[in-house]
C-alpha cells in the first residue's frame, strides 16, 4: 500500500453466522494526510480563510470554498465555528455565487451600533464584506472591471445571510485586481475603514454605514515586495509589552515569496484614519513566514478587549502547487491559530512574531521530557506518534550547526538545519515522501536568522501533512506541507559539534471525531 492508511475493516457476522468482510470505509478524518489538529474542510477544495469574527461566544471561520471539486472553481464562502479556536463544527455554506458573481475573499464585522441599519430587535448584525468576481465578464476578455465589493448581513449569529439588494457597495473603475476587503472600526474617526488590495498597492476607503464608501489614500506602490499581485490585506494596531504602539499592515503576495510562490509580507508604521505611513525604508521587506505554506492569512475581528489577542490563521498552501497536492477527498488546510505580537528587537526595530495559541495545550495527551546534563553530538528520540508539539532549547556554545531530522522506518526524512556562520535556517522536504507532483516542491527553503548568545529555541508543530516551525519566540516562522509515505514518528537531533538539548515533546490528540 502506498500511503499509511487507517482503514477500518470491521467484521460483520451475518444472519447465517458466516463472517463477512464489510466494504472498506475510511473513518471520519482518517484519510491519508488528513490533518488531525488543523482545520480542513470535510471534502473538496478550500483556499483563503475569510470573514473571521468573534461573536457571542463563537469564533467564525469562513473560507474560500468550491463544493464541486478538489481544485479551485466558482467560489463560495464555506463556514465553521468554534468555541475554543481548536475544535471546529462545520456549518452549511454561508454565501453562494449569484448573478453578480462568485464570492471571493473578504471580512466580517459586528456592527455594534447598527450603523448599517440591518440589525433587528436591538441586536447588532454581522456584516460580511467580500469581493464579487464576475467570471463571465472576465472570460469575455473585453472588460477589466469584473471585481467589486458587496456586503451581506446576518441576524442569526451567522447561520443565514442576506445579500444587500443594492450591491455592489464599491464598484470598480476598471482595474483587474480589485479585491479582498478587510474592514475594521476606527474609533478615533468613528468610521469603518476598508483595506483593499488593488493589483500592486493598497487602497483605504472610509464609510459610516458599511454601504457608502469614499476613497482615502493609496499605499505601497513603491514599498516592499512586488514579485506578484497584492492580495488579502489586513490592518490593525498592536502594542508591545511595554506599551509602545504601531500599526501593522499585512499584504499577501503571489508569486514573489521569499522561497517562491505565495507568501505574506507586512509593513510597520502609523495609520491616522486616512493614510498608512511606513516607518521603514521602501526597500525593507518583512515576511510573516518564510515557509511556502502560509498564505492569505488575516486576523479575527471583534476579539473581546479582555482577551486582547491578535489572532491569525492562514491558508496552509501555495498557489504554485495547491491544486496538485496528493490528497483525494479534500484539498488543503489552515495553519494552526497563531497569536501575533509586536516586539522591539535589540536594534530598536519593530517586528511581528507568530506563536501557536495557548489553547493547543488542551490537546496534549502525554509529554516526553528531554534533558541532557552533558553535551552530545546526536540525540535519537523515538516517539511512536506523529501529532506533535515540540519545544527545544538548544545550547550551541560547542557547536556551529544543528540539524533536527523527522523520519520514519520507511526512509522518509525531513531536515531542519541551522547554520550559525551563515546565520541561516534551511528546511529540506525533498526526501520526505511525495514531492514529485510539482517541480519546485522539493526545493530547499531558506531563512536568515541570527541567534542571540549561544541558544536557539525551537517550537515545532507536526501534523500528518504539515510542519510549522517557530524560532526564538516566533521572530522566525516557517510553515511547510509534507507528504511522507508513513508517519514521521522519530526525531534525530545532531551536530558536527556538541549540543546540550533540553525541552519536551508533547504528543497531541486529534480534534476530529464523530
Ligand atoms: C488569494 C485569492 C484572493 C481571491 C481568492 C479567490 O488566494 O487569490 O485574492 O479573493 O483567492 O479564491
Amino acid at each position: 500500500m502506498k500511503y499509511w492508511t487507517y482503514l477500518i475493516l470491521p467484521l460483520i457476522v451475518s444472519c447465517s453466522g458466516k463472517i463477512e468482510e464489510a466494504p472498506p470505509e475510511v473513518a471520519y478524518y482518517k484519510e491519508p494526510y488528513r490533518p488531525q489538529y488543523h482545520f480542513s474542510p470535510e471534502e473538496k477544495w478550500m483556499n483563503d480563510p475569510n470573514g473571521m469574527v468573534y461573536f457571542e461566544g463563537e469564533y467564525h471561520l469562513f473560507y474560500q470554498y468550491y463544493p464541486d471539486s478538489t481544485v479551485w472553481g466558482p467560489m463560495h464562502w464555506g463556514h465553521a465555528i468554534s468555541t475554543n479556536l481548536i475544535t471546529w463544527e462545520h456549518l452549511p455554506i454561508a454565501l453562494y455565487p449569484d448573478e453578480l458573481g462568485l464570492i471571493f475573499s473578504g471580512s466580517t464585522v459586528v456592527d455594534w451600533n447598527n450603523t448599517s441599519g440591518f440589525g433587528e430587535n436591538g441586536q447588532p448584525p454581522l456584516i460580511a464584506i467580500f469581493t464579487y468576481h464576475d467570471l463571465e465578464k472576465e472570460q469575455s476578455g473585453t472588460y477589466d472591471d469584473f471585481q467589486y465589493q458587496g456586503i451581506a448581513y446576518s441576524n442569526d449569529k451567522g447561520r443565514t445571510w442576506i445579500k444587500y439588494e443594492d450591491n455592489p457597495v464599491l464598484p470598480n473603475q476598471g482595474i483587474r485586481d480589485f479585491r479582498d476587503p478587510k474592514v475594521m472600526w476606527h474609533s478615533p474617526t468613528e468610521s469603518w475603514i476598508m483595506t483593499l488590495a488593488v493589483k500592486d498597492h493598497i487602497e483605504f476607503y472610509r464609510s459610516e454605514n458599511l454601504i457608502d464608501w469614499t476613497k482615502l489614500s493609496d499605499f505601497g506602490i513603491d514599498a516592499g515586495a512586488h514579485g506578484g499581485v497584492w492580495e488579502c490585506p489586513d490592518l490593525f494596531e498592536m502594542e508591545t509589552d511595554d506599551g509602545q504602539s504601531r500599526w501593522v499592515l499585512l499584504v499577501s503576495i503571489n508569486p514573489g515569496g521569499p522561497n517562491g510562490g505565495s507568501a505574506t509580507q507586512y509593513f510597520i508604521g502609523d495609520f491616522d484614519g486616512r493614510e498608512f505611513v511606513n516607518e521603514n525604508s521602501p526597500e525593507t521587506i518583512l515576511w510573516l513566514d518564510y515557509g511556502t505554506d502560509n498564505y492569505a492569512g488575516v486576523t479575527w475581528s471583534d476579539i473581546p478587549e479582555e482577551d486582547g489577542r491578535r489572532l491569525f490563521i492562514g491558508w496552509m498552501s501555495n498557489w504554485d502547487y495547491a491544486r496538485l497536492t496528493p490528497t483525494e477527498k479534500w484539498r488543503s488546510a489552515m495553519t494552526v491559530t497563531r497569536e501575533l505580537e509586536l516586539v522591539e528587537n535589540q536594534d530598536g526595530e519593530f517586528r511581528v512574531t507568530s506563536w501557536p495559541i495557548i489553547e493547543y495545550k488542551d490537546l496534549i495527551v502525554s509529554t516526553q521530557r528531554i534533558a541532557s546534563d552533558t553535551m552530545y553530538r546526536s540525540y535519537m528520540i523515538p516517539l511512536g506518534h506523529d501529532l506533535l508539539d515540540i519545544q527545544l532549547d538548544i545550547d550551541m556554545s560547542e557547536s556551529n550547526d544543528v540539524r533536527v531530522t523527522f523520519h520514519n522506518d520507511q526512509g522518509d526524512s525531513l531536515y531542519l538545519t541551522y547554520d550559525r556562520p551563515g546565520a541561516m535556517f534551511t528546511i529540506d522536504r525533498g526526501s520526505c515522501g511525495k514531492v514529485e507532483f510539482e517541480e519546485s516542491f522539493a526545493n530547499i527553503h531558506v531563512a536568515d536568522h541570527q541567534i542571540i548568545e549561544n541558544e536557539i529555541q525551537l517550537r515545532i508543530m507536526l501534523d500528518r501533512s504539515s510542519l510549522e516551525m517557530f524560532v526564538d519566540s516566533g521572530v522566525l516562522t516557517m510553515t511547510e506541507q509534507v507528504f511522507p509515505d508513513r508517519p514521521l514518528d522519530q526525531i534525530h537531533i545532531s551536530s558536527s559539534g556538541e549540543l546540550e538539548v533540553s525541552g519536551k515533546v508533547n504528543k497531541l490528540k486529534s480534534i476530529w471525531s464523530k
